[in-house]
């Protein structure tokens, strides 16, 4: 028998549908706690890939196929810092590199007995890997900026979300369904007002910047802020696929939603939500009373995201009509293409304004 070549089929041909796939970009498998004695099996772009950490504590991720007889090497367990496979107990360290056979004379490493290995970065609390098998990667992953810092507390969630990572992305960025699908919790309790954004693109990311804004009326708005005051905002798209909202309100309330996507698949996309802020009102009563608020919200989106992407896939493709206060949704669009193709501006082009949008929310 030949040595076959160790790649991974390619997922089947794109669909005609808004699904881009950038797999020269880092993307979080897993909370950092999540990994430990037992190796983890995690599928990022459409690749089951296999997480496991040394007993010196280093993760490692490698494509989960055994390179003998691709069995799951998620299947196996972790020896020292190899990970064993539970069929023929073949051990690959971190770097994929088979170092141990059980019953051969002679060298186990050697030509094709090898598993393509991912770059890990362990940040914030999060693994983080590179997912082009085998390269050097040429950035670093997305950091949380307030995280740590005096006077900030955070809470991580975790929710699936049932979109492609576009769709899902625009979601949590997409101001107008805040006052109609959301309405009361977030905005949309009494009237109306006018306000202004102005859309800015930076070379890896689209930033809309919202002025005019009151304090969120609903129920979310009064514990955020109980003594009202004047709000900023802005909302912001980074490659490849993190969302931000920032809200500065009144003096000393700050609170920045990092939402980290993880495309599982086309179709499905993990979102690695952290919430970082400072607040007047004690921490322990923000989790206790927000959390509930955040994950209603968060189900009324994902049953919208579900029956957005059984519709968009029943009918064959998108068919979508924007305004002008769709503010984000086309931008985001055309940065993730820009990055799937490899034709990002460089790194210290200039922002540029994009429009100056009034809106009513
Ligand atoms: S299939 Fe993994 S060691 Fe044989
Ligand atoms: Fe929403």
């Amino acid at each position: 028998m030949t040595d076959l070549p160790n790649v991974l089929t390619a997922p089947a041909a794109k669909p005609n549908l808004s699904v881009v796939r950038i797999p020269r970009a880092w993307y979080i498998a897993c909370a950092a706690g999540e990994l430990r004695g037992r190796p983890l099996a995690v599928t990022i772009l459409g690749t089951p890939l296999v997480l496991f950490r040394g007993t010196e504590g280093r993760a490692a991720a490698l494509l989960d196929r055994c390179a003998h007889r691709n069995v799951p090497l998620s299947l196996g367990k972790v020896e020292g810092e190899r990970l064993q496979c539970a069929y023929h107990g073949w051990r690959f360290d971190g770097g994929g590199v088979c170092r141990a056979i059980p019953g051969l004379c002679g060298e186990a490493e050697g030509r094709g007995r090898r598993v393509p290995a991912y770059p890990v970065r362990e940040l914030d609390g999060y693994v983080w890997v590179w997912m082009d098998p085998e390269t050097e990667p040429d950035r670093e992953p997305y950091r949380l900026g307030l995280d740590g810092k005096p006077g900030y507390a955070t809470v991580h969630r975790r929710v699936v979300a049932p979109g492609t990572l576009h769709a899902t992305v625009e979601n949590a960025l997409d101001v107008p369904h805040t006052a109609f699908l959301h309405a009361g919790l977030f905005r949309g309790a009494g009237e109306p007002n006018l306000i202004e954004a102005t859309v800015r693109r930076f070379p890896d990311r689209v930033e809309a910047d919202y002025q005019g804004e009151p304090r969120p009326e609903g129920l979310a708005g009064r514990i955020l802020a109980p003594g009202g005051g004047v709000v900023r905002h802005w909302d912001r798209f980074i490659l490849p696929s993190i969302s931000e909202v920032e809200y500065a309100i009144g003096e000393d309330a700050h609170i920045l939603v990092s939402a980290m996507a993880t495309p599982v698949s086309d179709f499905e996309t993990v979102l690695h939500a952290a919430v970082c802020f400072r607040l007047r009102i004690p921490t322990w009563l923000v989790r206790a009373v927000l959390t509930p608020i955040a994950l209603r919200i968060f189900g009324q989106d994902a049953r919208m995201l579900r029956h957005q992407r059984d519709t968009i896939r029943r009918f064959g493709g998108e068919q979508y009509v924007s305004t002008d206060i769709d503010i984000l949704g086309g931008p985001i669009w055309r940065l993730l293409k820009e990055a799937e193709r490899g034709e990002l501006p460089p790194a210290d082009a200039p922002p540029e304004v994009l429009r100056t949008v009034s809106l009513r929310v």
